[in-house]
Order: C-alpha cells, then sequence, then structure tokens
C-alpha cells in the first residue's frame, strides 16, 4: 500500500469542517426549491462557475448566500446527514462539527432548528454509520462581542447538544482579543474553546488565541511559520492546528498546493492535523484533501500515520473513544 492508499483508507478524525460548507449546489438549489427561496444563480452550473475565490472574504459572501436556503430543522438536518456519508466513504471515524447561529438566527430562524437538526443528523450518524460527532458553536467574529454573547445566552438551553464554541468569518481586521470576554465566559461554563487564527492574520493572533483566548486548538495556523518563537511554542505545548490544505489553495492563502507548510509543521513536530474546511466549495472532502496533499508535498507513510494519530489526540473525545479509534 503506497502513501495515497494507506491516507484513503487510515481511520481519521475531522476537526475543522463548518458545516455550512458541506452544502453542495444541488441541495442548494433543492432546499431553495423546498422553501421557496429565491437565489442570485439560475442553475447548479451557474452557481459553481462563481466559486473562483480571490481571498476569504470574496468566499464568505458566497458561503453566507448559500446558507440562506436553510430554515427547517430538517434542513439542517439533511445538510449534515450529506456529509456524513461522504465522511463514511472516506473512513472519517470522528468529527467535530462548526456550526453558524448567527448566520440562521439574523434571518429569523429559531436557535432551536439550527440545533435540532444538527444534532438529530449526529445522532443518525452514530447509530447508522458508527461515526462518533460533536458539534462546535462558532461565533462570527465580523459581529461585536455583545453579539457573541446574545448568541450563547440564546444557545444555552441547549447546552447539552455542542461541547464548545469557535470563531470564524473574517479575520483581518477582527482580533481574537475583541472576544476575550465571551471566551473566558465559555471557559467559566465548562465549554471547549478553539478559534481561527493565522489563516489570513498574522502570527500575533495565534499568540492572542493562546494566551487571551486560552483556546485548546488553534483552526488553519499556517501563518505560524512566520514566527520561529510561535512554532517552538506550538512544539513544546503539542498545540493541535487544525490545517486545511485545499482551503488554503482555494483561498489564495498558498500559491499553489506544493508551497503549502503542512510537511514543515510535522517536521517541526507540531500537531498539525489534515482537513475540508467547507468542502462544497474547495474541491473535496477529507479524502481529497489527504490525497492532493500527500502527493504534492510527497508525504511518506509515516506521514499519513503522524496525521491520522494527530487527529485522534486533538479531538475532544472521552479516553475510551480514542482507544477505539486509533
Ligand atoms: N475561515 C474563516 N471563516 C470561515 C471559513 C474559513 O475558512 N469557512 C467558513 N467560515
Ligand atoms: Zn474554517
Amino acid at each position: 500500500m503506497n502513501a495515497i492508499e494507506l491516507a484513503r483508507a487510515i481511520p481519521k478524525a475531522e476537526l475543522h469542517i463548518h458545516i455550512e460548507g458541506s452544502l453542495e449546489p444541488e441541495l442548494i438549489f433543492a432546499l431553495a426549491q423546498r422553501n421557496g427561496v429565491p437565489l442570485a444563480y439560475p442553475s447548479v452550473e451557474a452557481l459553481r462557475a462563481a466559486y473562483a475565490f480571490t481571498d476569504l472574504q470574496s468566499f464568505l459572501d458566497i458561503y453566507y448566500a448559500g446558507a440562506s436556503v436553510l430554515l427547517k430543522p430538517q434542513d439542517f438536518h439533511d445538510m449534515a446527514w450529506a456529509y456524513f456519508l461522504r465522511a463514511k466513504a472516506d473512513n472519517v471515524v470522528h468529527t467535530e462539527l462548526f456550526f453558524d447561529p448567527q448566520t440562521h438566527t439574523a434571518r429569523g430562524v429559531p436557535m432551536a432548528s439550527v440545533i435540532e437538526g444538527l444534532s438529530g443528523a449526529c445522532k443518525r450518524a452514530e447509530s447508522e454509520l458508527g461515526i462518533s460527532s460533536a458539534l462546535i458553536l462558532c461565533f462570527l467574529r465580523h459581529l461585536s462581542e455583545e453579539d457573541a454573547f446574545a448568541t450563547l445566552e440564546a444557545a444555552l438551553p441547549y447546552r447539552g447538544h455542542f461541547i464548545g464554541v469557535g470563531l470564524d468569518s473574517s479575520e483581518v481586521g477582527h482580533p481574537p482579543e475583541k472576544f476575550e470576554r465571551v471566551f473566558a465566559r465559555c471557559r467559566e461554563l465548562g465549554l471547549k474553546l478553539v478559534a481561527h487564527a493565522g489563516e489570513e492574520g498574522p502570527p500575533e493572533y495565534m499568540w492572542q488565541a493562546i494566551d487571551l483566548l486560552k483556546v485548546q486548538r488553534i483552526d488553519h495556523g499556517v501563518a505560524a511559520l512566520q514566527d520561529p518563537l510561535l512554532m517552538a511554542e506550538l512544539a513544546h505545548t503539542r498545540m493541535p492546528l487544525t490545517v486545511c490544505p485545499l482551503s488554503n489553495v482555494k483561498l489564495c492563502v498558498v500559491k499553489d498546493l506544493r508551497d503549502h507548510p503542512l510537511k514543515k509543521m510535522l517536521d517541526a513536530g507540531l500537531c498539525a492535523t489534515v482537513n475540508s474546511d467547507d468542502p462544497a466549495y474547495f474541491g473535496g472532502y477529507m479524502n481529497a484533501n489527504f490525497e492532493q496533499t500527500v502527493q504534492a508535498l510527497d508525504l511518506s507513510r509515516e506521514d499519513v500515520v503522524q496525521l491520522a494519530r494527530n487527529s485522534v489526540e486533538a479531538s475532544f473525545v472521552s479516553e475510551q473513544r480514542r482507544s477505539e479509534m486509533f
């Protein structure tokens, strides 16, 4: 078995997937029709043709528009179920799903519809596919901290349905320090803490995520390569980084997959993992990310095993589930 075949077959955890970013154009059109929501594109092909991004913001504009077709619990269930089927095909055995409630509550969709729909699909994935999963509520960082507090408040009646909070959306100009107080509150509530940092933003945002937000994982973190002290800190603490190679190419964070720093991260002893981010928009799910990255960076079988091992180490599962996975 070569490294690519091994990458396909090995059991792995996916820790950086925005469930709204798994909405394929076909499902966007089906849900738009079911719910009577108008779309700005005349066809599936026209929508897919618009997926030519120049940076994070050019993607986010289309991503939030796509999510406008989600109204009912069944819609959220159907979106997540379609993702779980893809995950199963890629030998993903555990996944921690990000969701963006503010994208939905701002349109009048009740928090209950979002969480109950997603949570139902998670339960079904466990019983029908043997995939364990958990939900992580993300605050949109282009909105205010006050808005994040209100979102947390609205989600607390469903506290049992999500394990932690994250921070996503437009990074530059919205540093982690903007959310220090709401993350402190989440820490008091016993929630797990993660944040996107160092995708388009500088290493300083990663330091803030660690020192001010006290996150347990950093999402992306490719900017770390610019800061040797930060690299040493990440290696020393084994702070996990949920890296998304195809996303980084599509959003022009790296020019070419062959320039991606993933191999350097592994060689420096970082707990780097491979993830799909927004697979419907970035050209591939987990195995596409693994296959193309193994090929472009000439990763070895040992690198592949290390990546799968890291994904389990970086996950928030119980010790018992951890030992079952790897
Ligand atoms: N970065 C920031 N916010 C996001 C992303 C991303 O890659 N995907 C969905 N929301
Ligand atoms: Zn992301």
